[in-house]
């Protein structure tokens, strides 16, 4: 395959190596805000996740877990008519722009409040790592996350770059350049902490979520300390949950009811096909036999290991 493409994948002028993370350049300055003017409350709740890995899925699971009290009605949700990024928004790029607004508008926000975050573990501002809020985070197989990627990128309005082939821009997410990447060090950053403080931050792999969403749902639920978890029909509002989150909505989400996407993006359709391992179709022999022996080597000793067929 060498389709030429432009990609966030790409590295600089788009990408600029910031704190040790490719960040990208029109957010410096939010990353920046959101590390020296946001204050996490106690009762947040912060999906945190490498691009591409199941952030707008578990934003999803988590605003209609959180606000389940407000709304518990599942015929009447505002995930039906909302985009799960509208309900959960990212500070690190709302602050790149009307600082004092949006600043005063987080801090208005209904609580618990959810938001979500692409920045690695050590980039988060200290009154999250330092407060009690919580944080979930999911990670995916690098394989999936890489042609994600690779066809989500060129979507958006992004400055112009010149075209890389798949091959060169796979060389480069091989050296860890993509947006929030080296996608090793975001995984490991948020993987050793979930084991040093298991009731901070929740550790979900996009694979376990697909193979078995009712149980890693209720993982979720149990982890935010959930009165669903109380309630005698817990079991039923998990099934609800889940239906609701399921892929098909999320697509058409995407596609159909968010202003906020159409303004971001020319074509419609976000989303491949949600599953596990169509990479295959993707990768030469010689492309998975380097990226596997890349994952072996970054991740050997962590204990972290990813599925990567279905
Ligand atoms: P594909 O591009 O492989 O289809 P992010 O939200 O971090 O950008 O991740 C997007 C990926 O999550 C897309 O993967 C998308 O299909 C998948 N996804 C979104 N909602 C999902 C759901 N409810 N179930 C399974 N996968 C989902």
């Amino acid at each position: 395959l060498s389709l030429p493409k432009e990609s966030g994948l790409g590295g600089a002028p788009y990408l600029h190596l910031f704190q040790d993370f490719w960040c990208p350049t029109v957010h410096v300055q939010g990353v920046n805000n959101f590390q020296k003017h946001f204050d996490a409350k106690d009762n947040d709740v912060f999906v945190a996740s490498f691009p591409k890995s199941g952030t707008t899925w578990l934003k999803a699971l988590a605003f209609v877990i959180v606000n389940h009290h407000r709304f518990p009605s599942f015929d009447h949700h505002p995930l039906l008519s909302s985009n799960p990024h509208q309900l959960v928004s990212f500070p690190e790029f709302i602050l790149s722009h009307d600082l004092h607004d949006n600043i005063l508008s987080l801090s208005n926000m209904s609580e618990p409040r959810v938001l979500g975050t692409h920045l690695p573990f050590p980039s988060l501002p200290e009154s999250i790592t330092k407060s009690n809020c919580k944080i979930i985070y999911i990670c995916r197989n690098p394989f999936d996350i890489f042609v994600s990627a690779w066809e989500f990128f060129p979507k958006l309005k992004l400055v112009s770059l010149p075209a890389l082939t798949f091959e060169e821009t796979f060389e480069k997410y091989c050296n860890g350049i993509m947006t929030f990447g080296p996608w090793w060090s975001h995984m490991l950053g948020y993987w050793k902490e979930s084991i040093a403080r298991p009731n901070k931050v929740l550790f979900l792999k996009y694979e376990d979520l697909k193979e078995n969403s009712v149980f890693h749902v209720k993982r979720i639920v149990e982890f935010l300390d959930s009165p669903i978890i109380q309630g005698g029909d817990s079991n039923e509002v998990i099934e609800n949950i889940v239906n609701l989150c399921e892929f098909e909505k999320m697509k058409n989400l995407e596609v159909n009811k968010s202003g906020y996407i159409e303004n971001i993006t020319e074509k419609k359709n976000l989303f491949q096909k949600g599953k596990i391992g169509d990479w295959i179709n993707y990768f030469s022999p010689s492309m998975i036999e380097k990226l596997s022996k890349i994952i072996e080597e970054k991740l050997s000793g962590s204990g972290l290991s990813f599925k990567v067929h279905s």
